[in-house]
C-alpha cells in the first residue's frame, strides 16, 4: 500500500511539471528561434530582391513510353537557395552548424515542369528532408518522378535516337522575384542505371527567359535536353530477323515444281506470318500521322507482293496440272519457250528442247501438257527474278 501510494505521488508529480522531465536540446531552442513565426508562404527575401536558386539534376533512369509519347524520368533535383531568415550564430546555439528541416518547415521553391504530361501537376517531388546552414542556405534534394512530353520520331524504330527534354521552371515566381541558375555540375549521370533500353548518349542544359501572354515580367525556365538511343536486340530478334526468313518463303516458292500445292501454303503461311507481326507493331507503337517505321511499311508492302504471288502460284498450278488441254497458243509458245525467255529464265538449252521434241512428237495431246507445264515453269521463274529485283529494292530503301 505503501509502494503505491508513493508510486501516485511521483506519477502526479510528474505530470503536474512535465516540463522540468527533459530540458531543451540546443536544436530545440535554434528551431524554436528560427522557425516560432515562421510562414511558410512567404518568400524569404524582400519584395525588391530576388531569390537565387540553383538547379541541378542527378539522372537514375530514363524510360521512354511509346504509346504515349512520354518520356519518364526518375532523377534526383538538386535545388539550393538563401532564406534570409534561416540564419543563425552556431556559437549562440552550442556550435550547431546544421540542420535537418522536414518537408513544410520552410519556403521552397514551386519549380514544376512546364511539359509535363502528368495530371497532377504538382507532385513531382517526395516530401525528403531540407539540410539549412547558419549562412542561410538551403539545400533540397528531392527524389523526383517526371513524366514529360516528347515527340518521338520512330521512323528508324527499333534503331532509333529521340531528344527529350525536361523544361523546369517555377510556376509563378517572375524573373525579378526567382532567378533560376545552374549549379556546378547541372546535369549527373554518373549514377544512371545502365541495363536499360535506353543509353542517354548525350546531353545538355538551356537557360531561358520568355514572356508568356498572361503577363507582363519575364519568367526564367532551364531546359535539360537528353538524346536518348535505343538499345535492343531483343528487338531486332523479334522484328528485323523475320524479314529474312519472310522474304525466302516468298523466293522459295517460286522454285517449287509448278504444279506444287504447297506453293499456296507456303504463301499463305508467309501471310499470317506477316499480319501476326504488324498485329504486335500495332500493339507496341503508337499510331502515327507523319511517318510510320521502316519495318512496318517493310512488312505491309511485303504483304501486296505475298498476295500477288498468291495469284501467280494459283494460275501457275492451275495450268501446270490440267489434263487434256488445247495447244498452247503460238504466241505464248513463240514469245515465252521458243525464244531466249526460256532458255535464260529456266536455264534449258535448245539442244535439250529439240532433244525433248523430237522424242515426243508422237503425241500430240502430252505435248500440250508438255508446253503448259514449261510456261509454268518459265512464269515461276520471270515472277522469282521480278521478286528479287523488288525485294533488292525495298531493302536498298528500307535498311540503307
Ligand atoms: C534542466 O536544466 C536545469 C537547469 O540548468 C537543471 O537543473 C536540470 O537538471 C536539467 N534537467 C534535466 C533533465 O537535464
Ligand atoms: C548552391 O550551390 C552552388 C554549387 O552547386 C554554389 O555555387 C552556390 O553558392 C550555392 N548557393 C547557395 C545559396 O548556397
Amino acid at each position: 500500500m505503501k509502494v503505491f501510494v508513493i508510486l501516485c505521488c511521483a506519477f502526479a508529480v510528474a505530470l503536474g511539471a512535465s516540463n522540468t522531465l527533459w530540458n531543451d536540446t540546443d536544436l530545440d531552442t535554434l528551431r524554436n528561434a528560427l522557425l516560432k513565426d515562421y510562414d511558410t508562404h512567404v518568400r524569404p527575401s524582400n519584395s525588391k530582391t530576388t531569390t537565387d536558386l540553383w538547379v541541378g539534376m542527378t539522372v537514375l533512369h530514363m524510360e521512354i513510353i511509346e504509346a504515349t509519347s512520354t518520356l519518364e524520368t526518375h532523377a534526383w533535383l538538386k535545388m539550393n537557395w538563401t532564406d534570409v531568415k534561416m540564419k543563425w550564430e552556431p556559437a549562440k546555439f552550442n556550435g550547431i552548424d546544421n540542420m535537418r528541416l522536414s518537408a513544410d518547415d520552410v519556403w521552397q521553391p514551386d519549380l514544376t515542369v512546364y511539359n509535363s504530361a502528368e495530371d497532377k501537376i504538382v507532385d513531382h517531388y517526395a516530401k525528403t528532408n531540407k539540410i539549412a546552414y547558419p549562412s542561410g542556405a538551403v539545400l533540397w534534394v528531392p527524389t523526383s518522378k517526371f513524366k514529360t512530353y516528347c515527340s518521338l520520331n520512330l521512323k528508324m524504330w527499333p534503331f532509333d535516337q529521340q531528344k527529350c527534354e525536361i523544361k523546369l521552371g517555377s510556376w509563378t515566381y517572375d524573373a525579378n522575384q526567382l532567378k533560376l541558375r545552374l549549379s556546378d555540375d547541372p546535369v549527373e549521370l554518373k549514377h544512371y542505371y545502365k541495363n536499360q533500353e535506353w543509353v542517354i548518349v548525350d546531353s545538355s542544359v538551356e537557360h531561358h527567359q520568355t514572356k508568356y501572354d498572361c503577363c507582363v515580367e519575364p519568367y526564367e525556365d532551364i531546359t535539360f535536353y537528353f538524346t536518348l538511343s535505343r538499345r535492343s536486340p531483343m528487338y531486332k530478334a523479334i522484328a528485323v530477323v523475320p524479314t529474312i526468313a519472310i522474304v525466302f518463303m516468298v523466293l522459295i516458292a517460286f522454285w517449287l515444281p509448278p504444279d506444287a500445292g504447297e506453293k499456296l501454303i507456303l504463301n499463305g503461311f508467309a501471310c499470317v506470318l506477316v499480319c501476326v507481326l504488324l498485329i504486335y507493331f500495332s500493339q507496341l507503337l503508337p499510331v502515327m500521322s507523319e511517318t510510320s517505321p521502316l519495318i512496318v511499311s517493310f512488312y505491309s508492302q511485303t504483304l501486296y507482293l505475298l498476295s500477288a504471288s498468291l495469284i501467280i502460284s494459283a494460275f501457275v498450278i492451275n495450268i501446270s496440272r490440267k489434263k487434256g488441254h488445247k495447244a498452247l497458243p503460238s504466241f505464248i509458245k513463240t514469245i515465252f519457250l521458243d525464244n531466249f525467255v526460256e532458255t535464260v529464265f529456266a536455264c534449258k538449252s535448245k539442244a535439250a528442247e529439240k532433244a525433248e521434241h523430237t522424242v515426243e512428237d508422237g503425241n500430240a495431246g502430252e505435248n500440250a501438257t508438255k508446253d503448259w507445264i514449261r510456261f509454268a515453269v518459265v512464269i515461276d521463274r520471270i515472277a522469282f527474278v521480278v521478286y528479287v529485283i523488288i525485294f533488292i529494292c525495298m531493302g536498298f530503301f528500307h535498311f540503307v
